[in-house]
């Protein structure tokens, strides 16, 4: 998929165990500037990879830069060049929401005379007004998701490292936060997110790492992803469901058939590597179908998602 520009993170054939268990198996990535999306999942080894750039778990072999720098960082050159947002709980209960992120920012170098101020101002920006006053073990999960959001981004790091973000948020808390990450990405920051849902990463990333069971399946700019595929096409057609049949056969012989869905009483057939749509018009007439829809198509990430799993087949046929 092309060169990184300017990769902040690399990950050279990382091998991470847990026990028996191996969580990353040859995993090689380059992160770059920009927000990344980390797309994979259940058990894909999501957290293990954050996990290793944060220098939390050791791996058996391979190596992973941060920043230009190889294993050369003190923890808190560490905290303080990474913010870190984790998956599960983490937040001590008992503290306000306020003393907690005040608390981080200390933790990860924020002088005294600055902290204050600078809580304050990434509790507003996260969206937790006067509940940053009461105990954390009072918060719903979209204010703890909140709180730690703001604890990650307090200390103005240069790399954000999100899991799983918008876990147990509802839709508007979601897309909320996505749009949160969606500012916290501008210039000259790193943002990796990670998530399994794929829409929400095709909604906020400029790169894209897909990993499944330790391995990163493919890589590359959203923007080069979705181009590379030209002259796609959607078309619906109604008919018989034989002659459907033959219809996708007949258009295989020509163009890359992308994928087919039943929707209703119609068929939804995309295509790629189209070049001229008269044979569809033939085909249409030989079968005596009824063609209803047909239109150019945008690639999306899930396309490209399920082409990696499948390993470049056909699907939904
Ligand atoms: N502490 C652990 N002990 C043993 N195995 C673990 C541990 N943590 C993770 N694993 C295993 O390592 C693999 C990768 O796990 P990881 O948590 O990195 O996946 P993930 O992509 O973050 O998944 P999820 O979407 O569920 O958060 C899985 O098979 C998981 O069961
Ligand atoms: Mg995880």
């Amino acid at each position: 998929m092309g060169d990184v520009v300017k990769p902040r993170i690399v990950a050279d054939e990382l091998l991470v165990k847990y026990g028996r268990t191996t969580a990353l198996d040859s995993f090689s990535a380059a992160i770059p500037e920009g927000i990344s999306g980390l797309l994979g999942p259940n058990g894909a080894g999501k957290s293990t990879f954050i996990k290793s750039i944060l220098g939390l778990i050791e791996p058996v072999s391979g190596k992973i830069s941060v920043a230009d720098s190889e294993d050369g960082l003190s923890r808190l050159a560490r905290r303080e060049l990474i913010g870190y947002m984790p998956e599960h709980r983490c937040l001590i209960e008992d503290m306000k929401g306020f003393e907690l992120v005040s608390y981080m920012s200390r933790l990860s170098g924020l002088p005294r005379e600055d902290a204050v101020e600078r809580s304050h101002a990434a509790l507003d920006f996260a969206g937790l007004d006067e509940e940053r006053y009461r105990e954390i073990s009072s918060y719903s999960t979209g204010m703890r998701q909140r709180v730690k959001l703001a604890q990650c981004i307090v200390h103005d790091p240069e790399i954000m490292l999100l899991d799983e973000p918008t876990t147990g948020m509802d839709p508007d808390g979601k897309e909320e936060m996505l749009s949160l990450i969606k500012k916290i990405g501008g210039s000259e920051k790193t943002v990796l997110i990670s998530s399994h849902i794929l829409h929400e990463v095709e909604q906020v990333s400029d790169y894209v790492v897909i990993i499944n069971e330790g391995r990163s399946i493919e890589s590359g700019y959203m923007k080069d992803m979705m181009e590379s595929e030209e002259n796609r096409y959607k078309l619906k057609v109604r008919g018989q469901e034989k002659a459907l049949e033959k219809f996708v056969k007949d258009l295989r012989k020509e163009w890359e058939v992308v994928r087919t869905e039943d929707e209703k009483d119609q068929l939804v057939v995309i295509l790629a590597g189209l070049k001229s749509t008269k044979n569809i018009f033939q085909s249409v007439d030989r079968y005596d179908l009824q063609l209803r829809y047909m239109r150019p198509d945008v690639m999306t990430l899930e396309d490209f998602f399920l082409r990696s799993f499948s390993g470049g087949e056909d699907h939904g046929d």
